[in-house]
This record gives C-alpha cells, sequence and structure tokens, in this order.
C-alpha cells in the first residue's frame, strides 16, 4: 500500500497538469506523448513533457523535463510524480528517467496513469531498488 503524502486536491491537481502538458509534448517521431507532474512538499507543481529531436538520441522524457524545472523553480523535495501516457495500460517510467527521479527523493511515489485512469501506483525505490545516489560517491 502506498503511503500517500500529498493531500487529495493536490494529487488531483497534480493529474490534471500532467494530462495537460502530455498535449504540448513534442513527439513527431514516437507519436507517444508523456505528461510529467512532480509535486514538492509544499503541494507546487512542476511539470514536463517529452521533446523529441530528428537526431532521435537527443530525446527528453517528459519526468526529467519535470526534475528541470522543479529544480529551476527551486525544489527538490519531490513527494510524487505523476506520469500521464495515452496507452491502454499505464507505463512506467524509463530507467533514466528513474535514476533522475531518485536524486530528487528515492522514496517518492509514482502514479503511473492515462486519461481513462488506468492508475498504477509505485514507490520509486522499487522501480529503481539499489539505487546508485548522491551516497555511493
Ligand atoms: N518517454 C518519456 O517521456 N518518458 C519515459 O519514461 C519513457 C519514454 C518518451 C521518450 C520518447 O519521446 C517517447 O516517450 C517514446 O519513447
Amino acid at each position: 500500500m502506498i503511503n500517500l503524502r500529498v493531500s487529495a486536491e493536490s494529487l488531483e491537481h497534480a493529474i490534471e497538469a500532467a494530462m495537460n502538458v502530455r498535449t504540448n509534448a513534442y513527439a513527431p517521431y514516437s507519436k507517444f506523448r508523456v505528461g510529467a507532474a512532480l509535486v514538492d512538499a509544499d503541494g507546487g507543481i512542476h511539470v514536463g513533457c517529452n521533446v523529441e529531436n530528428a537526431s532521435y538520441g537527443l530525446t527528453n522524457c517528459a519526468e526529467r523535463a519535470a526534475v528541470a524545472a522543479a529544480t529551476a523553480a527551486g525544489r527538490r523535495d519531490i513527494v510524487l510524480c505523476v506520469v500521464v501516457t495515452d496507452t491502454p495500460v499505464a507505463a512506467s517510467p524509463c530507467g533514466a528517467c528513474r535514476q533522475v527521479l531518485s536524486e530528487c527523493n528515492p522514496a517518492m511515489d509514482v502514479l503511473c496513469t492515462t486519461p481513462g485512469r488506468s492508475d498504477a501506483w509505485h514507490r520509486l525505490d522499487d522501480l529503481l531498488p539499489y539505487a546508485f545516489g548522491p551516497d555511493s560517491l
């Protein structure tokens, strides 16, 4: 069972924000649009979408874009990441995004969902066990 550390109101705002930002994804190659919303410890919401490039390897994922937005806003105390994909079953963050999210808070909650609300709740440290982090150095 997930220990939800955000209010029901923050959760609904974050889901809506992730759904909305997904529509701004720049994904002409994969056509796979992803929206992410991070909630900080004060309920602030920081969003990101995937941004692809004709040089495919330069693509940036939605979750890492959201981490950049939160960091630029001065917030690294992320308690929840909401990821929205337009798939029948919710897709979970790629390995690179798990690693980058983990540096904010390895114990954050992760809600993977879809426009039809196929919800899958996780804890990041279940998605990325034995993470390499600041204490590994
Ligand atoms: N993508 C994300 O934005 N987040 C993930 O966690 C997995 C993949 C994006 C990258 C690319 O633009 C598209 O989804 C297909 O891989």
